[in-house]
Order: C-alpha cells, then structure tokens, then sequence
C-alpha cells in the first residue's frame, strides 16, 4: 500500500483523531491498536516544517525549564522530558502544550496544602495515606506533612501544566514539538 504522501497523512491523522475522541477517555484495546498502528504508519503526520534548533531555544526561553528537566538542566517539579521524544508521539506532544488539561495523568497531580500556622505549600502530590500526605515542592525538596498539622489539603484535578496555546504561535508550536521528538534520553 503506497498511497500519494500527502493524502495518506492527512486521512492517516484525522482517522486517529476520531478513534481517540470517539472512544472518550478509556480506549479500548483495538481503539489503541488502530491508533498504534496509524502512528506508526504516519511518522512525519506531526511535524509541519516544525525547526527543531528553533524549538530548542523556545524551550529554553519560555519557562519550560522552571518546570522540566532535560538532561542536566532544568527543574523537577514536572515531568522529565529528557527522552519525551521515545515515550510520547508527536500528537500528544503537541496536545501537551496547547491543551494540557486534556490528560493529566494521577503521577502528575498536585497538591495545594495550608499549615496551620497558614503557610501555603504546592508541589506534585508523591504519596498519602491516613495521616500524612508527602510531596516534592518547586525547590525539588520532598516534604512530609502530618495531616493533623495541616488547616486543609486539596488535590488539584487539574496540572501545573500552563497551556501555551495562545502565548505561542502554531509555528513555535511545531518547533518546540519537533525538539522534543528529538529528545530520546541518549543524548545526555
Ligand atoms: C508551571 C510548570 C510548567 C511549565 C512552565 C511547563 N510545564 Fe509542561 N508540564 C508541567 C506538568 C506539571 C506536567 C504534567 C502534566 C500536567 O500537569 O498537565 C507537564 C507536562 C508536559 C508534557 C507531557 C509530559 C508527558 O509525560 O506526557 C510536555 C511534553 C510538556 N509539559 C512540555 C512543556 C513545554 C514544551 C513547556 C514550555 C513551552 C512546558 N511544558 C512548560 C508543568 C509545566
């Protein structure tokens, strides 16, 4: 099957695109097969004239790196995205950065707490259980709170995560996600 490129890649993608809507949030096993194996037939479907060295240096100098860490740099507080390129697609790369909200998968849920002498603490919830709740806050400390200590804890359903939709343009978009298509945790 050799199709015209073109054609195929847009057919491709909008067909994952209706498997995955369609399916609503718990796929099923073929819905997922069908996806992997359009994603897979389709390996340039999310990357219109993305720039890669452009997307690097967007990273770089969008707050990215306040939040996520690639290779030696960057803070903890999100998720590593030093070999994002080999655990995510391109699709999902780029639902990451504009609609964020989308999937917020538990590992990454946060925690907002008071103390009660009424510091406000937040950081990506680690664990908790009957009596006390751990966490690891922006300055990548792990901190361990006696719910008895706490006035109130909240998990936040939502993610840390800002969507860049309308602070970045679609362009800038493309960049950023073909860079970190590139990053494959070899590169260190
Ligand atoms: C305020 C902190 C913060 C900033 C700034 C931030 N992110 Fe995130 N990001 C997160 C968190 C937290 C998550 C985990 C999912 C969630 O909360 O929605 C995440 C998730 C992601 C993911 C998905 C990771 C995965 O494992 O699927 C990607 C990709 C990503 N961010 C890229 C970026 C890029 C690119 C930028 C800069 C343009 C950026 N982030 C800026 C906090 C941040």
């Amino acid at each position: 099957m050799k199709p015209g490129p073109r054609r195929t890649r847009r057919t491709g993608g909008g067909s994952v695109l209706r498997v995955l809507r369609g399916s609503g949030r718990t796929f099923d096993v073929r819905a997922v097969g069908v996806c992997v194996v359009m994603l897979a037939a389709l390996p340039l479907v999310a990357q219109p004239g993305g720039d890669a060295a452009s997307g690097r240096r967007l990273v770089e100098s969008s707050q990215c790196l306040d939040c996520h860490r690639i290779g030696e740099t960057g803070s903890r507080l999100g998720p590593d995205l030093s070999d994002i390129g080999s655990r995510r697609s391109t699709d999902v790369l780029r639902r990451a950065i504009v609609a964020p909200d989308d999937d917020v998968v538990p590992e990454h849920r946060f925690v907002r707490l008071v103390t009660k002498d009424g510091t406000v603490v937040a950081g990506r919830l680690l664990n908790q259980d009957a009596f006390s709740i751990q966490l690891i806050n922006a300055g990548e400390q792990l901190k361990s709170y006696l719910k008895s200590n706490l006035r109130e804890h909240t998990i936040l359903e939502k993610g840390l995560m800002p969507s860049f939709e309308s602070k970045l343009t679609a362009q800038q978009v493309a960049d950023i996600v073909s860079y970190l298509a590139t990053l494959k945790g070899a590169e260190k």
